[in-house]
């Protein structure tokens, strides 16, 4: 094993070539410990891919290239017309073939840091619902467990963390017993880290021994689950299609036996869930079709005259938001992460605000963004996907994520939004919901997906019990 010392040397002559010699500019005042960390941190970097990328996305904004031809892309509706009723049927019972065969896994990016929620842990760790408070992570579970209960096999469980927040999310599912799962049956493996740039293309140091490292975005999964093993333990346990889903939203049907039967009928390579925007310049992706390739386009880049577009019957032309909903052949995240695969994610660049030091070696926070991280995005696979699907459903029944501390998108949001969907479900089941003046559920409700994963599913659960009576200002869960 190298030495302190050599490896030092190894590191001034590389990080010379890299004009990045600033980052060893406190080396004799660390002791052998942090030396250590900071060549740790060092080793984590792609310092050729870096040298690239710093000339083209951090020194200068790299050009955004909004092609002439964009076009809605095709997409597949929530409910099926007459046409479709077929086709849906046999998806379903095609995606509950291939979940009782086990070739279907679960899998969740939770590698983020959470910074607009400002909650002091991973955010899978956050007490969302509305009468259990219990938390993101152990909705999912119980979502697998409402899966096996219902369809008679529970699907592996893949969880990406960061370095940033691992070790907590391992001892958080230790402390709770993996919410009733098995500890082998949970996968956890880190996503790659990038360091954050100054403008003029150093590297930044968050401390005097430690590189501000953050996550690569969640477009980093691709290369994490094959780099972590994670594509080998798929295969090794006969898995060949991934349930994407992002650790923020508690709504997501973690399995979905008809998007995955609609993707494997259609011999999709990556497939993606759309709910209808609820206007024009809503924060969201704009599934499109560029140049025959359906494609995500972030909200800001979509030209106004085209987020403002009406058909001829009025309704809006660009109306497919992107939930962040994905099914992947694990065949296609091989293909796309293979050695020396032709394509590659593009990179983005975000400006930010990151602690850095400064010479004196004291740690400065930026009221203002102060450096560039680069990230990638799970999106872009889509065009690079042999016939990507995209299936629309409702937004109240699926997608409420925690984003913010307060306001849109927020903890106040995501509960009002799981009450509201409880009260539609027992509605629908014959149980009548007292409501307020304001229209709102007049109790907290709670339904967890171990109890029932959808309305026929609590259908068949309520048969089962006594009538139910929901009583004003009483809450009531079914779990
Ligand atoms: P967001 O884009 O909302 O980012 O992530 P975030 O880091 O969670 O939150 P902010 O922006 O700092 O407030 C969407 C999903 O992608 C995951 C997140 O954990 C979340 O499930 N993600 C994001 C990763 O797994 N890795 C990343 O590098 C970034």
């Amino acid at each position: 094993m190298a030495t302190l010392s050599d490896r030092y040397a190894d590191w001034t002559q590389k990080l010379s070539r890299h004009h990045q010699t600033h980052l060893l500019r406190f080396w004799t005042e660390l002791t052998d410990g942090e030396r250590a960390q900071l060549l740790d941190d060092l080793d984590q970097v792609d310092f050729e891919l870096c040298a690239s990328l710093i000339e083209t996305h951090v020194r200068q904004r790299p050009t955004v290239h909004i092609p002439e031809h964009i076009e809605p892309p095709p997409s597949y509706p929530a409910e099926p017309g007459p046409d479709r009723a077929d086709l849906y049927n046999r998806a379903r019972r095609t995606g509950e073939e291939a979940l009782r065969a086990g070739r279907v896994a679960a899998f969740t990016v939770a590698g983020g840091q959470g910074t607009r929620l400002g909650f002091d842990g991973p955010k899978g760790a956050f007490s969302i619902s509305p009468v259990r408070n219990a938390t993101l992570f152990q909705l999912f579970a119980e979502g697998l467990l409402g899966v096996e209960r219902r369809y008679g096999r529970r699907p592996r469980w893949y969880i990406m963390t960061s370095p940033v927040n691992h070790a907590q999310t391992t001892a958080f599912f230790a402390d709770h017993r993996y919410f009733g799962l098995r500890a082998d049956e949970v996968v956890f493996f880190q996503q790659g880290q990038m360091p954050a740039f100054l403008p003029d293309g150093r590297m930044a140091l968050a401390e005097r021994h430690r590189l501000a490292l953050s996550p690569d975005g969640h477009g980093g999964s691709l290369r994490a689950l094959r780099e972590r093993g994670a594509l080998d333990d798929m295969r090794a346990h006969g898995i060949d299609t991934i349930s994407y889903f992002q650790v923020d939203n508690p709504l997501v049907r973690t399995i979905d036996p008809l998007f995955i039967g609609l993707h494997l009928l259609t011999g999709s390579e990556m497939s993606s869930k759309a709910v209808t925007k609820a206007f024009d310049t809503e924060k969201v992706g704009n599934f499109c079709l560029v140049d025959g390739r359906v494609t995500v386009i972030e909200y800001s880049d979509l030209p106004e005259s085209l987020a403002t577009a009406r058909n001829a019957d009025g309704s809006r032309r660009f109306d497919a938001g992107s939930i962040a909903i994905h099914v992947l052949s694990r065949s296609f995240v091989e293909r796309l992460t293979a050695p020396g695969a032709r394509v590659q994610l593009p990179w983005h660049r975000a400006e930010k605000k990151v602690p850095t030091v400064d010479d004196a070696g004291r740690v400065a926070e930026p009221t203002a963004p102060n450096a560039v991280k680069l990230e990638l995005f799970v999106f872009d696979a889509i065009p690079l996907a042999e016939r990507p699907l995209v299936l629309f459903t409702r937004r109240e029944e699926e997608f409420s994520p925690v984003k913010n501390a307060e306001g849109v998108d927020s903890p106040a949001t995501t509960r009002r939004d799981l009450v509201r969907r409880a009260a539609r479900w027992l509605e629908a089941c014959g149980v009548p919901v007292p409501r307020g003046v304001d229209g709102e559920p007049a109790a907290p409700l709670e339904i967890s997906p171990a109890f029932a994963l959808d309305v026929e599913d609590l259908r068949a659960r309520l048969a089962t019990m006594p009538p139910l009576k929901v009583e004003p200002g009483r809450p009531l869960l079914l779990a």
